[in-house]
């Protein structure tokens, strides 16, 4: 990178120095590169695997490390997800991994141990996570932690299997049940704007810049604004990026990493903040945590910032407490800037309440602008230095939304801002701020509606029915999926208006007090629940209630999963090259030698390459409907279906090196069915492998309505946490496979027929799955047979860990499900008979009986009892006795009756669903147990799959 001169100017480092859970590593720049994450350098250079991975985009938590650092003289701990996080950016950190806060010899730490006998995990690769989310926040910055903060602060750590209720709960056990304290404002001791510091930072401002160098590129560690810009001006045109948090690549993939990294989290002028009555002025990299912190204060401190309080709780609905921990402002307005589309948070609530960007370029020169026009600025070589605030009076009434498909961790489907200036009494409409996102690319501000109500009054029918039509005809969203259809979204924006309407609308102008719960948002309170064992004593010790054998293993991240299989010498890594075209079409060609080139490829293997059935479902097996085909062999099955498996000396090489692979496709002539409702209404009997329908065999008389409908699931990813991973190392005689998967026999055999060995040479070893939802059964033996395949061949042990997108892709997803019923039935809602197609998955059956309790306005509730079996389910019936007196439900009917009634908006409703499980057994499992001569232990091995339901536990039982 012969153009950026910044070797002229500063050090060069080549190592850097952190500490990790008390041990100081000194880490060769030579051996990393600025794309080194973390969780990387922890799992792959350190050994610490009790921290996973998962996403890699700061979404699953399951990463999340704590870091200490000290500020003002105190010590203070806050969660980061590692896996975005680049090992350079932690020069003189110190951080807290989950095998170091404790573990079986230096004891465990409440944390874990809580966790553990709260029985919170199952499969427990979420729990180290977990922990160490919670140990932060125990640990963080003197804050007194109520209940509510902690139950709240877990949006960013998900777990697909346990439930959060053990987990909340055992965590809230923790802490004290009063409210947090916020800080006073003198606390926070911000600088003066005007360069005279007054925070105890060490004067990170006067600490010398440096940085390392690497073949493609630079990272450059500067410490004040001038040192950033003279980098900017001598980068000249090599592509770069400022680190702040370094989250952003969570959101938008870096495709092409830049020639030149600056970390510019220690630049005094970017971190620091200014206030006084007239301006809050705030450095643009403070990250978003300080930045609600900051806000409550200034908002506590002055009349007239009160709107910072809102800001202040729109902030903390924005991603995760970790991710809040490091991203910054500026970085958030930066991806705004450069994905338009964005339904960025930030940006929102910044133009609403009118803040001024000050934006500085290489001559120093200062820019103010709205947050609008800064969208239309070129920032090449531009740097947002400070957000300012003013005051806004009481003149004002104002509120933001985000509506989001979840409540926390999530982008919104729309978000809104309002901020009206209304004059006296009448609440005339001096001016209006209408913004909203989730729109279009170019959608901001609702400028006609805007334009409309200025000189109305507010709180006026008249007014409100022209402002609605105003909007409907100026709110045109775009449609790009997977975002929710633009029908929706308009409706969500235009009501959102109303909503803001009606929370400002004093309540005497309310023609009907129902309307009202429309404008206030739903209220979360903390979560209250309980769940009993009721086992039977004398079955003891066999159905007695213990906690798992491996919990405290897995909440202290002893607990090894297939990803953590040490790497050996020689280790291969394996990417699956897929088809980036859509189904039938046809591959021509497959040009793999750029991709060969690669320093560390060792091979392309395709279905040419295998000796046996190309197959990952072998025939030998006997029970399986389809051959799948391992590798695709002509026609494209589906978009992503893997083509070959690329290997190469790291995870990172094969995953370059798959990219590079060139396929040339001939585009199909039959369009491809893309849902079951096309294959039914095609009647494509060849696309149909089971196709069953539920005749009556009898049917009763008393039939007051035939009632018609459709039940249509859609496909629906697994979401293991543990993604799909294998390992295999080749062996005198064969194979020795290290599958994540739940049916060792299909890694086996499939092996065997591919590879056209016998089965005896393969031994399958499997320790416990990260989760597996149904698609660690069949799936797991794609990658168990393509990792067979190559290392048979080269005779090097080959690992595969699919990527998450991958991992979605290549997966085909659960069954979606389409079932066309006809039910009859009488005024009680008996069903007479029912026809219908498959009946797979208690959501049709559950449908049918809303549909009958809609259609003949019958209690839902008793529409299922009424159907129930009550001899063959006479304990339901028992069941449904008990709980309308223990659970009062005549009483709570009564109350949500009343409230539906006075609510035009809100309702509430109960919902209870019966359940009979029979247990099925579908399979014998080998239980070998052995008697240790020296002291008469006892070992059990068994064929059976820990994946969270406690299998050994009941071993040990
Ligand atoms: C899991 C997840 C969920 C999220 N959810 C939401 C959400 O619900 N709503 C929402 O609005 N956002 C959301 N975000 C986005 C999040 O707010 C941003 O990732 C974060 O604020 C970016 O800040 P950063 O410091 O990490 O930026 P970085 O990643 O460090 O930088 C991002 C870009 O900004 C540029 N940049 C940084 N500082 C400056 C500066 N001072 N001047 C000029 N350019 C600069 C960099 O060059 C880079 O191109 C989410 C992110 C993640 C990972
Ligand atoms: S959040 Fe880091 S791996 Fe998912
Ligand atoms: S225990 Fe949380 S993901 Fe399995």
């Amino acid at each position: 990178m012969e153009k950026c001169s910044v070797d002229k100017k500063f050090k060069n480092l080549d190592k850097i120095q952190l500490h990790i859970s008390g041990v100081e590593y000194t880490v060769n720049t030579a051996d990393v590169s600025p794309e080194t994450t973390l969780n990387s350098y922890l799992r792959e250079k350190s050994n610490l695997t009790g921290t996973k991975r998962m996403c890699v985009e700061g979404g699953c938590g399951t990463c999340i490390v704590a870091v200490e650092e000290n500020v003002n003289g105190k010590r203070n701990v806050f969660a980061v997800n590692s896996c975005l996080v680049s090992i350079l950016s932690c020069h003189g950190w110190k951080i807290h991994t989950v095998e170091g806060i404790g573990g079986p010899v230096q004891g465990f730490h409440p944390v874990q141990t809580t966790l553990a006998r709260g029985n919170g995990t199952q499969c427990g690769f979420c729990s180290p996570g977990m922990v160490m989310n919670m140990f932060a926040l125990m640990e963080g910055d003197g804050k007194q932690l109520s209940e509510s903060t902690v139950e709240n602060s877990f949006g960013g750590v998900l777990c697909r299997c346990t439930g959060y209720r053990p987990i909340v709960h055992s965590f809230r056990s923790l802490v004290r049940k009063e409210q947090g304290v916020i800080k006073d404002i003198e606390d926070m001791k911000p600088c003066k704007i005007d360069g005279e510091c007054r925070t105890d930072c060490k004067q990170k401002c006067k600490q010398e810049s440096y940085y390392h160098a690497f073949q493609q590129s630079k990272w450059v560690k500067v410490h004040n604004l001038n040192d950033l810009l003279d980098i900017l001006i001598s980068a000249e045109d090599a592509s770069y990026q400022l680190v702040g948090g370094n989250t952003a690549r969570g959101v938008y993939y870096i495709t092409n990493p830049p020639q030149l990294y600056v970390d510019i989290t220690s630049v005094n002028e970017l971190t620091t903040f200014y206030v006084d009555a007239r301006s809050l002025i705030l450095g643009a990299n403070i990250t978003l945590n300080k930045t609600t912190e900051i806000f409550k204060n200034v908002a506590n401190e002055y009349q007239n910032f009160q709107y910072l309080r809102d800001m202040a709780q729109h902030i903390e609905k924005v991603a995760t407490v970790p991710v809040r921990n490091i991203g910054t402002i500026a970085g958030n307005l930066m991806i705004k800037h450069k994905h338009n589309e964005f339904p960025s948070d930030i940006f929102l609530i910044m133009e609403t309440f009118k803040a001024t960007l000050s934006i500085v370029d290489t001559s120093d020169e200062e820019i103010l602008c709205s947050p609008q026009d800064f969208l239309r600025l070129n920032m090449s070589k531009k740097v947002i230095k400070h957000i300012i605030l003013k005051p806004i009076d009481g003149t004002h009434q104002w509120k933001t939304y985000k509506i989001m498909p979840r409540a926390q961790n999530a982008h919104a489907d729309v978000n809104a801002g309002f901020l009206f200036k209304l004059d006296g009494s009448q609440a005339k409409v001096e001016s209006a701020n209408i913004i909203f996102g989730g729109i279009s690319k170019i959608f901001i501000h609702a400028g006609k509606t805007e334009e409309l109500l200025k000189g109305k009054t507010l709180f006026d029918n008249k007014t409100l029915k022209q402002a609605f039509q105003s909007l409907d005809a100026e709110i045109q969203p775009t449609w790009e999926p997977p975002e929710a259809t633009p029908t929706y979204r308009k409706n969500l924006a235009i009501a959102l208006f109303y909503k803001f309407i009606l929370n400002k609308c004093p309540r005497e102008l309310l023609t009907n007090s129902r309307l009202s719960s429309g404008g206030t948002m739903l209220q979360r309170p903390l979560s209250v629940a309980t769940q009993e064992f009721g086992t039977n004593p004398q079955n003891y010790p066999l159905s007695e209630p213990v906690p798992k054998v491996e919990a405290v293993a897995q909440t202290s991240g002893q607990a090894e999963y297939c990803a953590d299989l040490p790497n050996l010498p020689k280790q291969t890594f394996g990417a699956f090259v897929t088809a980036a075209a859509v189904a039938n079409s046809h591959i021509d060609q497959i040009d793999a030698s750029e991709a060969l080139d690669l320093p560390g490829v060792q091979a392309l293997f395709t279905a040419e390459d295998i000796p046996g059935n190309n197959t990952f479902q072998p025939k030998m097996m006997g029970t399986l409907p389809v051959q799948e085909e391992l590798f695709c062999t002509g026609r494209v099955k589906y978009y992503y279906q893997p083509i070959g498996l690329i290997v190469a000396d790291s995870q990172e090489t094969a995953l370059k090196a798959a990219e590079m692979v060139k396929i040339k496709y001939t585009a199909p002539t039959e369009a491809p069915f893309l849902n079951v409702k096309q294959v039914v209404e095609a009647n494509a009997k060849n696309r149909m492998k089971h196709n069953t329908n539920f005749v009556p065999r009898k049917k009763g008389n008393d039939i007051k309505k035939i009632i018609k409908g459709d039940y249509y699931m859609s496909w629906q990813y697994h979401f293991h946490m543990e993604v799909q991973c294998c390992q295999v190392v080749p062996t005198e005689d064969g194979l020795d496979i290290y599958p994540a998967s739940q049916w060792m026999d299909l890694a086996q055999l499939a092996a065997a027929e591919a590879l056209a060995i016998p089965t005896q040479t393969i031994n399958v070893k499997v320790r416990r799955l990260g989760g597996g939802f149904g698609a660690k059964i069949s799936r797991s033996a794609m990658l168990s047979t393509a990792a067979s395949l190559a290392a048979y061949k080269l005779r090097r042990p080959v690992k595969i860990w699919l990527p998450f997108i991958t991992n979605m892709n290549v997966m085909g997803k659960r069954y979606p499900l389409l079932c066309r019923y006809e039910v009859a039935v009488n005024a009680q809602g008996v069903i007479q008979y029912l026809k219908a197609g498959t009946l797979e998955g208690m959501g049709s059956i559950e449908s049918i009986f809303e549909q009958i309790s809609y259609e003949m306005n019958l209690d839902p509730i008793q529409v299922r009892l009424a159907n129930t079996d009550k001899v063959k389910h006479a304990k339901i019936m028992d069941y449904w006795k008990d709980i309308q007196t223990w659970a009062d439900i005549p009483a709570r009917q009564q109350a949500i009756k009343s409230f539906n009634a006075q609510n035009r908006w809100k309702k509430r409703g109960m919902s209870l669903i019966p359940m009979a499980w029979t247990l099925e057994f579908s399979a014998n499992f080998s239980v070998l147990v052995s008697i240790v001569h020296g002291d008469g232990g006892i070992m059990v091995s068994h064929g059976g799959i820990e994946m969270g339901q406690g299998i050994n536990t009941k071993v040990c039982n």
